[in-house]
């Protein structure tokens, strides 16, 4: 039996960090968790109560009324978000709450409550996680970091196809100008941005097919777990 490492995926909007997550925990028997669902579900909670998300003195006292929690769905194979108790899943990513997910993932009161969370989830090892700050925050000791990164117009197509076939009408140009405002935002706040530090390896998967990225990952975690599991 290998041991159980803890797996950090990093890396800009929409680059299918969320999709290897899966292949690998999937594969490896570990848990996903996509951290950025969490960002998503306060977003709605607080745009359900027309509040304004920039004020630190509005978003602030709603905070204690917010419970999260992940429960298993067996016909997904997959975690899914749960805000109060509903299962928020199917509105958590249109673009009302894109729009505005990663003005409320800079406040830092938003931060503490969630990163709290999600390091408590890691604890037992064997978990996946993906979003901006996990291997520099949440799991700075994680086995191994994934900092993923394809080109602005591959993410929005992919996105945009995606939210197609789901049945929603987007506009292409609508998701390439919300992606590129969220990288803006999300590399540039204060609190946590996304970084590239020397302990990541990095996956660009604009050539990349799923079952490449997968691949090239899998042999990143073997290697490490025969390391992890040397006597
Ligand atoms: O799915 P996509 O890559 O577009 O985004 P996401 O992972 O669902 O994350 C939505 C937003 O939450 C990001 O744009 C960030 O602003 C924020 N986020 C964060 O700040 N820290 C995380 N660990 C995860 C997400």
């Amino acid at each position: 039996m290998f041991p159980k490492i803890n797996i950090a995926i990093d890396g800009y909007s929409s680059c299918g960090k969320g999709t290897l997550a899966k292949q690998l925990a999937q594969h490896f028997e570990y848990v996903f968790i996509d951290s950025g669902s969490m960002y998503r579900a306060v977003t709605l909670y607080l745009l359900n109560h027309q509040v304004d998300v920039e004020l630190n003195e509005a978003v602030h006292p709603l905070l204690e009324q917010i419970e999260l929690d992940f429960k298993y769905n067996s016909i997904n194979k997959r975690y899914e978000i749960h805000l109060n108790g509903e299962n928020v899943e199917p509105f958590i990513r249109d673009l009302k709450v894109s729009s505005k997910v990663s003005m409320v993932a800079k406040n830092s009161d938003v931060r503490r409550k969630l990163v709290e969370m999600q390091k408590k989830m890691g604890i037992s090892k064997g978990v996946v996680m993906d979003g901006r700050d996990i291997g520099t925050v949440v799991f700075p000791d994680a086995e191994l970091k994934i900092f993923m990164t394809a080109s602005v117009e591959v993410r929005a197509q992919r996105r945009f196809d995606e939210m197609n076939k789901m049945g929603e009408a987007v506009i292409y140009e609508d998701i390439l100008q919300n992606l590129t405002q969220r990288d803006f935002i999300d590399s540039s706040r204060d609190d946590s941005p996304l970084t590239l530090t020397n302990d990541y390896r990095v996956l660009d998967n604009s050539k990349l097919s799923q079952a490449e990225q997968f691949e090239i990952a899998k042999t990143w975690v073997e290697e490490i777990v025969l390391i992890e599991g040397k006597p």
